[in-house]
């Protein structure tokens, strides 16, 4: 007998939507009103479903957490027939038939017990409701991670793109169109009120050393030579240094734990590096895993440079000049990793977003110190990069999850992309304001 269950992965919110009437309005009067739409997020599905606030009540009657048979589910309240189809399909509603198939496994033929027609996706929503529920996301963490991988989601990105476009060219004029648009922005430098006491000088505290040099000569580039080769030898000190392990802390015969370049959360170091090489020395262009462990790369597939730098475009929603870098690094978390320590902990994913940053500056001093440009871009196609790597997105997007891309190489002699960069020392802007 086919069993049912509300769905572990709906997010509720009402949705407002204000709407003009119309006749008002042809007689010269503006007339508003707002509809409240209740709207469930499945993460079964990954999208939005509308309910009725019956819809609703019927549903907060179900289980989550325990089955009950189908027909118990129909009682007088219950949404019609069609409809709680529909909501098997949107992954509301979930039916677990293998009580069916365990009575057809011996050869006779399943009982015709279910009171309707399940629709064909059942089984499929039914799998990957498990799938999601075996792993130990924090509900609106997830909601987070889905919603960003949407793809409806990154087209709709897309197609508003930002109206202030920093243009090397144009750029005042193009600031001025958007300062006119939306007003001065909230100050760069802030003044905390509650410290508005007066001010303790500090040292000038400028220092020598590749660090600090580093540190003032690293910009995003964004524009490389297309003529120059990096070598081998500077791509393995970069990740190495950047990826790669350089302790171990053992703390039982079963447990050891990572020590690398940059902090993680919890020590678990769950972001993989997948280089893709496009004009380094003795590497053939196309995709690779880095292999933290024997600090080496493993090729996942050769590509031609063209249809290469086409992929990396569409990895980087369109954004072409990661295609011009020398070699990009995909990072792609492995949530498990974190799960097994923090278990459906609401900040989880932050921190793992957190990990991204550091790795990312850690990856751009180096690159600095070693005579290279490098950017970070968040702005990714995640499916896209997981299929780019091997994996299958509709069975591993729960588990490994794309969150952005390094890239390096040596910056273009006539980059014409970099804004002017006016030097700025507090200690001189110090003495003018006293
Ligand atoms: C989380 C994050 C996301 C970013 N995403 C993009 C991006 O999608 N495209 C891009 O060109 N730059 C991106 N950048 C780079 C920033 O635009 C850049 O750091 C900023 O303009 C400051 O310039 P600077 O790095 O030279 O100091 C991103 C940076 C960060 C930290």
């Amino acid at each position: 007998m086919a069993q049912l269950a509300r769905s572990k992965f709906l997010l509720l919110r009402f949705a407002e939507e204000v709407t003009f009437n119309a006749q008002a309005f042809i007689e010269g009067r503006l007339e508003l009103f707002a509809n409240s739409k209740l709207t469930a997020y499945s993460g079964v599905v990954q999208r939005d479903v509308q309910l009725t606030v019956e819809e609703a009540r019927w549903l907060e009657s179900l289980p989550e957490s325990q089955w009950i048979e189908l027909s118990e589910a129909l009682r007088d309240d219950a949404p019609p027939v069609v409809r709680i189809q529909e909501l098997i399909r949107e992954g509301v509603v979930i039916v677990d038939t293998s009580a069916d198939e365990v009575s057809g496994s011996d050869g006779t033929a399943p009982e015709e017990t279910s009171p309707f027609e399940l629709p064909e996706e059942t089984v499929e929503r039914f799998e990957r409701h498990q799938t999601l529920d075996s792993i130990p996301w924090h509900p609106t963490s997830l909601y987070l991670h889905l919603t960003n991988q949407d793809a409806e989601v990154q087209n709709a990105l897309k197609a508003e793109p930002l109206d202030l476009v920093i243009k090397t060219r144009d750029a005042e004029a193009s600031a001025n169109e958007f300062l006119d648009k939306h007003g001065e922005p909230p100050p760069a430098f802030f003044q905390a009120p509650q410290a508005d006491s007066e001010l303790i000088p500090l040292a000038d505290g400028r220092r020598q050393g590749s660090i600090y040099h580093a540190l003032s000569r690293r910009r995003t580039i964004r524009a490389f030579d297309p003529d120059r080769t990096v070598d081998r030898e500077t791509l393995s000190t970069l990740l190495r240094y950047t990826f790669g392990c350089l302790g171990r802390h053992t703390l039982s015969p079963r447990f050891f734990s990572l020590h690398k370049g940059s902090p993680s959360g919890g020590s678990l170091h769950p972001i993989e590096a997948y280089p893709v090489v496009s004009r380094v020395q003795g590497l053939e262009p196309g995709f690779y895993h880095y292999d933290t462990r024997l600090h080496g790369l493993r090729q996942i597939t050769a590509c031609e440079a063209e249809p290469l730098a086409e992929q990396l475009t569409q990895l980087a929603q369109g954004q072409t000049f990661v295609a011009e870098a020398h070699f990009v690094v995909l990072l792609v978390a492995r949530f498990q990793r974190n799960f097994w320590k923090y278990k459906k902990r609401i900040n989880t994913f932050n921190v793992i977003l957190k990990d991204a940053g550091h790795l990312s500056q850690t990856f751009q001093l180096i690159a600095t110190d070693l005579g290279l440009g490098a950017f970070y871009t968040g702005a990714i196609d995640p499916f896209s990069i997981l299929r780019s790597v091997g994996f299958d997105p509709a069975a591993d997007r729960f588990h490994h999850g794309p969150i952005g891309i390094l890239g390096a190489g040596f910056q273009a002699e006539d980059d014409q992309t970099l804004m002017p960069l006016e030097a700025y020392d507090p200690i001189q802007a110090r003495d003018r304001s006293s």
